[in-house]
């Protein structure tokens, strides 16, 4: 069985809503997956990983502080060749998903599913949809 883990975080509930829901089309996809916030997560959760998706919401044009502490957890992991995938909630400029696929790529050197998933404010159910298929998008890229 082929396994993924998805790490987010999230200030008022957006971007967690969208990661139960890649998380819910990944295991619909027969993907075993595990969720954690981000400043739970620790470079051995990576370990056996076929994909890690990460989520985080633009704030202040940037990514939520704990996803950019996690980053650093990441460094310790050999990631190079798995898959990779970000997603997140924004208001307007939504930068966070452009900077988590570009540390994605360039620090680890994964091999990342461009364009990431990017959702205005709360998802609506059309929203929640789109990330069910994000999630079932993943899975074939591992497949
Ligand atoms: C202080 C503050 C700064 C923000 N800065 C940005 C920003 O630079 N760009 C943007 O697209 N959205 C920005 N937002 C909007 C959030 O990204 C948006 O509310 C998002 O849905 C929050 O997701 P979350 O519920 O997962 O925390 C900001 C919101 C707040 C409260």
């Amino acid at each position: 069985m082929t396994k993924a883990i998805v790490i987010y975080e999230s200030r008022s509930g957006n971007t967690e809503m969208m990661a139960k829901a890649i998380v819910a089309g990944l295991e619909e996809a027969g993907v075993d997956v595990e969720l954690k916030r981000a400043v739970r997560a620790k470079a051995d959760d990576l370990k056996d990983m076929d994909a890690v998706v990460l989520g985080s919401p633009t704030y202040v044009r940037s990514l939520i502080a704990a996803m950019k502490t996690f980053l650093f957890e990441m460094e310790k992991a050999d990631l190079k060749g798995k898959v990779g995938a970000a997603f997140g909630s924004y208001g307007w400029s939504g930068e966070s998903i452009e900077i988590l696929t570009e540390t994605m790529k360039n620090l680890a050197g994964m091999n990342v599913i461009e364009p990431g998933l990017r959702i205005k404010g709360r998802p609506t159910e059309q929203g929640l949809k789109e990330c069910r298929e994000f999630g079932k998008k993943i899975a074939e890229k591992i497949k």
